[in-house]
């Protein structure tokens, strides 16, 4: 029986959602297993646009299970707040969503950390995190005696464990700012909150990791649904400026307990091009019309913070190191008709480093701040394709040209995406 994993091979914001979208048909059970409410996932159905956060995309069929595991850092008046959207737009959610008492609570302190803390990398640079406290609460999550999980805001000493802790957040984090900021987080308030919230999420509440056991073991269709993409990895992605959690496929056991060998297909989702969102390096970025004209038509801007993206050329290099890293059998390219226009595109095939041609993905942001992209140069095919239903019928340039990232990469290609539709989505 599949279990199938979807992870972007970029820096996040690859169009994962609607790949999911489309393959929960044939899966029981959807699960997000890392990240938090960073993410945003654009699902259009029915000719209608939803942006999800923390709910898994399965949400829109309603006898797909939804899971929430317990790698996943949890904004709970976030989670409410899209339950109460998707309700309010008549998607049913009740026992088809499924949330880790494991999982990771964040906490007004965790906002005031993300927003005190992100400017003050050592050489200026920001990380220019999503400041929705996703760095703070996996930094509790690791330290552990400040921590709160999902489970433990139903236990008789709750009250006690947020007093506890808001007073010690109120001594530590004038610190953060040199002490230009008074911070006076409010005990009883938070306390009156988050019981609010457990409650409201208790008939969600649930021990997924031996869910999850149970479903892999009775042979349920399962497909975990990554968060960022690989680039974006905590410990294989491009440090510091990355998230707080493993975004490439290496999270999916960590993050939902489910062992790594159940996994029996990784989906690898790229653009057709490179975007973005904060600070770091990027090797093949065009802060230039090119960029602005990709931005434009591809609307690169950020599903949560409505950042801009910074946008840029394929880079091959990157995308063969994470689908290596993510263990993809094959690659889905989205976002094709974003570059309809374009005379000519350029494929990023190699690095030069200090003279040397490399394809080596480098391990130090220095080295990846210094590399110079080797391009090789394609012709654009300057037509509209988004009506394109057949791989066939593509005009030719575009066929060479996901053949040549196919081929650079070294996977197959599954699906070539041609427009934000579920329709518009072409199966090789
Ligand atoms: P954080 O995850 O909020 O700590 O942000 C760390 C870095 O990851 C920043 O560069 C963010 O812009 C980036 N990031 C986090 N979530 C996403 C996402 O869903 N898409 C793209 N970039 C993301």
């Amino acid at each position: 029986m599949p279990v199938t994993c979807v992870v972007g091979l970029q820096w996040g914001d690859e169009a994962k959602g609607k790949i999911v979208d489309i393959l929960t048909a044939k899966h029981d059970i959807v699960v997000r297993y890392q990240g938090g409410s960073n993410a945003g996932h654009t699902v259009v159905t029915g000719g209608q646009s939803y942006k999800l956060s923390l709910v898994p995309s399965g949400i829109f069929r309603p006898d797909v299970k939804c899971v929430v595991a317990g790698g996943v850092v949890l904004n709970p008046a976030a989670l409410l707040e899209e339950i109460d959207g998707l309700t309010a737009r008549q998607v049913a959610v009740g026992d088809n969503l499924i949330v880790s008492d494991r999982a990771h609570i964040i906490f007004p302190w965790h906002f005031e950390e993300d927003r005190l803390l992100d400017k003050r990398l050592s050489g200026g640079e920001a990380i220019g995190t999503t400041l929705r406290g996703i760095g703070p609460c996996y930094r509790d999550k690791v330290g552990r005696v400040f921590a709160v999980r999902l489970g433990d805001m139903y236990r008789a000493d709750f009250r006690q464990r947020i007093e506890h802790i808001t007073q010690a957040k109120n001594d530590i984090l004038p610190g953060l700012c040199g002490g230009a900021e008074r911070v006076r987080l409010d005990a009883a308030e938070i306390h009156r909150q988050y019981s609010d919230y457990a409650e409201r999420l208790s008939p969600h509440v649930a021990d997924t990791t031996v869910y999850l056991l149970d479903a892999v073991e009775s042979e349920k269709n399962i497909l975990f649904e990554g968060a960022q993409g690989a680039l974006l990895d905590i410990d294989h992605g491009t440090f510091p400026f990355v998230t707080s959690s493993n975004s490439s496929g290496v999270g999916v056991s960590s993050g939902s307990g489910v062992p790594g060998r159940y996994v029996s297909k990784v989906i690898g989702i790229l653009k057709a091009y490179t975007t973005r969102v904060g600070g770091g390096p990027f090797p093949t970025e065009q802060d230039n019309e090119t960029g602005q004209h990709i931005r434009d038509r591809g609307n690169e801007y950020g599903t949560v913070t409505k950042r801009p993206r910074r946008c840029g050329w394929f880079d091959a290099v990157a995308a063969r190191y994470t689908a290596r890293l993510s263990g993809v059998d094959v690659i889905c390219v989205m976002l094709l008709d974003v570059l309809g226009e374009l005379p000519e595109l350029k494929v990023c095939t190699a690095y030069e480093l200090d003279g040397r041609r490399t394809t080596r993905f480098p391990s130090h942001v220095d080295d990846l701040r210094r590399v110079v992209p080797v391009y090789e140069t394609l012709p654009g095919w300057q037509q509209e394709i988004t009506d394109i239903r057949q791989m066939d019928d593509l005009p030719e340039n575009a066929k060479k040209y996901i053949a040549r990232i196919s081929q650079l990469v070294g996977r197959p290609i599954e699906v070539a995406s041609v427009g934000p539709d579920r329709e518009q989505t072409i199966f090789a």
